[in-house]
């Protein structure tokens, strides 16, 4: 077993059965361990022991959409919403960058009130007041247009998890009309367009199988994306998966090792999530292969209202308190919180033409 991780850490892609043998043998005495050494050498190559820190604004918690998995699903009448205005939004900014962030992701449910004028708005202001920091949009499925006109405002970098990579377990998680098709074909599109773009999945979701997850290792392979955003599935009392079980924290960093051999170069977060469902679940997260953490800047009067899962972590906490947190956590694994933008190693726009280089195999040659 040990050599196939040698293998999969060489570049070199393993079959189905290979990746079989792993996922359902991975409790053997040292195999997860030797699976997370090799994935820290790994992102050492690339990232150092650094660590890069994406502010959070979780600006509104409306949604047209009713995932059945989702704490702020629309069928959720018990969920008090609220939307921040662009002041509110900007005023986290303001908070985030004198606390050293330099990427800002705004994070929300697929709210109509949001439309292409009033997010452009949104974006535009923050590119307008910080020219040096990336902005990270996670507003679910728009249009190729929208995408593109948010593009074209400043947003570099786009969050849309495709959830699962399995069609038909993506149908059991959802209702009829949504479709695995029109999600992925929206990762697809962000990419066309220049997005850095981060795909994911949870970890434990109900239904989900070891064929899923051998279908998530493919997934990744085939869309080569520039970040992966995985955490446990946690249940939230108030959906049809109350009564579900929580993904586990071993087979969690399990599958973030085996994706940073898979995709040296990803940014991974260890997910709050991953903090929720044990206390040191973001260490034993960068040191399983993840080089983000997304610390919370959400105003503390909301943050109690954007629960996707029962006992989320930080709610109560200022942003600097998050900050100063996460950084002595790293400090004590031996990593470091880096205040830097954290784009993608080979991914960067060609100064020369203008142009953003995604073409994999363009960017070997232009970049490595
Ligand atoms: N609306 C945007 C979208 O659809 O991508 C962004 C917000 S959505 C709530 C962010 C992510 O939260 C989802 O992609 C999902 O993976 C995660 N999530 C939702 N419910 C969860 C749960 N019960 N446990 C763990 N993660 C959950
Ligand atoms: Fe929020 Fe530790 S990250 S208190």
């Amino acid at each position: 077993m040990r050599r196939l991780i040698d293998r999969l850490a060489a570049g070199r892609m393993l079959a189905r059965q290979e990746f079989r043998a792993l996922i359902e043998g991975r409790e053997a005495p040292g195999l997860a361990d030797y699976l997370f050494e090799r994935a820290r050498a790994a992102c050492e190559r690339f990232y150092a022991k650094d660590v890069y820190m994406r502010g959070l604004i979780e600006f509104t918690n409306y949604c047209r959409n009713d995932c059945l998995y989702c704490g702020i699903r629309r069928s959720n009448l018990q969920a008090e919403r609220y939307r921040l205005s662009k002041d509110q939004i900007l005023a986290c900014c303001c908070q985030g960058y004198a606390l050293g962030f330099r990427t800002f992701v705004l994070q929300g449910g697929e709210d109509p009130y949001f439309s292409d004028a009033r997010m452009t708005e949104v974006v535009s202001a923050i590119h307008g007041a910080y020219p040096d920091c990336a902005i990270t949009l996670s507003l679910g499925e728009r249009s190729y247009a929208s995408y593109q006109r948010l593009f074209e405002a400043g947003a570099e970098r786009y969050l849309l998890r495709h959830e699962t990579a399995n069609e038909a377990h993506y149908q059991h998680m959802h209702p009829a009309s949504m479709s695995w098709s029109q999600r992925v074909r929206c990762l697809y599109e962000l990419k066309e367009i220049g997005y850095q773009v981060g795909c994911g999945f949870m970890v434990g979701s109900p239904g989900q199988s070891t064929e899923c997850l051998i279908d998530e290792l493919y997934f990744i392979k085939a869309l080569r994306p520039q970040m992966v955003g995985i955490g446990p599935f946690i249940p939230h009392k108030a959906t049809p998966y109350a009564a579900q079980k929580a993904g586990t924290l071993e087979l969690t960093l399990f599958m973030l090792g085996l994706i940073r051999l898979l995709e040296a170069r990803a940014l991974l977060p260890a997910t709050t999530a991953l903090g929720t469902i044990h206390p040191q679940g973001r260490e034993r997260g960068v040191m399983a292969g993840a080089n983000v953490v997304m610390p919370n800047l959400s105003p503390v009067g909301v943050r109690d209202k954007y629960l996707l899962y029962d006992n989320k972590i930080c709610t109560g906490d200022e942003a600097a308190e998050c900050r100063h947190c996460l950084q002595n956590r790293m400090r004590n694994i031996g990593y470091n919180l880096v205040s830097a933008r954290g784009d993608c190693a080979g991914f960067a726009a060609n100064t020369l033409t203008g142009r953003v280089i995604t073409d994999p195999e363009e960017q070997e040659e232009v970049y490595v």
